[in-house]
């Protein structure tokens, strides 16, 4: 039996260690650290839902209870919200319950997001994954990133990830590839991927393109990371695992998806983050700038 070709269950690595966010990540995953008031993991399965895919697969380390918990109903919580006549927000509550069907899977040793990816492979089965990274936001509300990439998949049968060109000087914090630009026909920009290399050394980056963190990887992934030795960092690398299937005769796509992304894992990229989000909610948008102008004021900012 051949696997549909249509994106519909998505893979969540989420067993960091939240290093650069400690304290707050010492007894609360990285992943529930709140954009404006909503959980990062929260906006990440919401593009993924949004893109038709029902079934999302959390790798968890540490903590995975949050992360559960926050997608199960809090009956508790929404009784006494309708009993203080809140019925919208108990209603908002209940709906995270409905999002998406949740499958959590372990991954027993941080040996890195190749391998964290790998240890969803039962739960994925024998069709397509999209890996989503929560540390990249990756804001569209018309056309959500991964259904950008998704599409690619669906119509040629070959893996896509999301690129984009970085600074120069910055390629070492990335994976890098490099490839032909091919016509891409729907608006997206799209290059046939020749080389990568996971976070190359000061200098020796083949582009200025970057993987940003949203993967659609096609059933032949699991062979490749099976046999992926670990690479940068000691660590069992995805880059590594996609670079021999964009070797093999099947290929992968690279894609320049529509957006505006935010690298909510860097401490200044997270607060833009939330400044971002901040100013697309109207209730909050004229109040947020006031407070803008203000601190720039006091700061002594011209
Ligand atoms: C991971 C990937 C890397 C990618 C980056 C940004 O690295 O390994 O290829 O470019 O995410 O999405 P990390 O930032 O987790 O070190």
């Amino acid at each position: 039996m051949t696997a549909p070709r249509k994106v519909r269950k998505a893979v969540i690595p989420a067993a960091g260690l939240g290093t650069r966010f400690l304290p707050a990540t010492k007894a609360v995953p990285k992943e529930m650290l709140p954009i404006v008031d909503v959980p990062t993991i929260q906006l990440v399965i919401d593009e993924a839902v949004r893109a038709g895919i029902t079934d999302i697969i959390v790798v968890n380390g540490r903590h995975k209870a949050a992360i559960e918990d926050h997608f199960d109903h809090a009956y508790e919580l929404e009784h006494t919200l309708r009993e203080r006549g809140n019925g919208k927000l108990a209603d908002e509550m209940a709906a995270i319950a409905k999002m998406a069907r949740l499958h959590s899977v372990r991954q027993k040793q941080p040996l890195g997001l190749g391998h964290a990816v790998l240890c969803a492979r039962e739960a994925v089965g024998g069709e397509a994954a999209a890996v989503l990274l929560g540390d990249d936001l990756v804001d569209n509300d018309r056309d959500p990133a991964i259904a950008q990439l998704a599409r690619v998949y669906e119509e040629t049968g070959a893996g896509a990830v999301m690129v984009m060109e970085v600074p120069a000087g910055k390629e070492h914090m990335y994976g890098i590839v490099a490839g032909d630009m091919v016509p891409a026909g729907n608006g997206a920009g799209r290059m046939r991927i020749r080389e990568m290399v996971e976070k190359p050394k000061p200098g020796t980056a083949p582009s200025r393109w970057a993987i940003v963190g949203r993967y659609v990887l096609p059933p032949s992934i699991w062979g490749h990371l099976e046999n992926t030795k670990p690479g940068a960092g000691g660590e069992i690398q995805l880059t590594d695992g996609l670079y021999e299937l964009a070797k093999s005769s099947e290929g992968l796509y690279g894609v320049v998806v529509e957006g505006v992304r935010h690298d909510a894992g860097d401490k200044l990229g997270y607060l833009r983050a939330n400044l971002a989000y901040a100013l697309k909610r109207p209730a909050l948008r004229d109040a947020v700038l006031e407070l803008c102008r203000e601190m720039l004021e006091a700061a002594g900012a011209k």
